[in-house]
């Protein structure tokens, strides 16, 4: 999988932002979204949702690789995610998110999040180095 062109991970993040505005987050007030492009070229986004039972919480990243999943079926693939938030904050995907993400990551994937500096890309391989290192089914 070769890197997506800069235009499109503006556009992924753009869906990302998006995304966000249709958070549930009335507990934490963080209001996160996610963009997942598919290896197939389709996009699809994600929410956090949360619970007054916190930790029922799920993430803007998992909730779209549930829908994904829903959508395009186990063998869909991540080409490449974007993440945002509406709080200015720095969000790279927590770990849960990392783990999840690695079940259906396309080889080469990119993930483009806030951070200090404004939106950062990485190859998901950096943020989760051995992840290929599992045995994945
Ligand atoms: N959250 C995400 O959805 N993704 C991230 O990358 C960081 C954290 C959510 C979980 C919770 O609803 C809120 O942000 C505060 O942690």
């Amino acid at each position: 999988m070769t890197n997506l062109p800069q235009a499109a991970l503006e556009d992924l993040l753009e869906l990302a932002r998006q995304a966000a505005h249709r958070s549930y987050s009335p507990y934490s007030r963080f209001r996160v979204g996610a963009a997942i492009r598919l290896a197939n070229g389709e996009v699809v986004t994600g929410t956090n949702v949360e619970n007054i039972s916190y930790g029922l919480t799920i993430c803007a990243e998992r909730s779209a690789v549930v829908r994904a999943i829903s959508q395009f079926g186990p063998e869909m693939r991540i080409a490449a995610v974007a993440i945002a938030n509406l709080n200015g904050q720095p969000s790279p995907p927590c770990g849960a998110c990392r783990q999840v993400l690695a079940e259906f990551i396309a080889d080469g994937a990119q993930v483009v999040f806030p951070s200090v500096n404004g939106p950062r890309t990485m190859a998901f391989a950096e943020l989760m180095p051995l992840a290929k290192e599992m045995k994945l089914k």
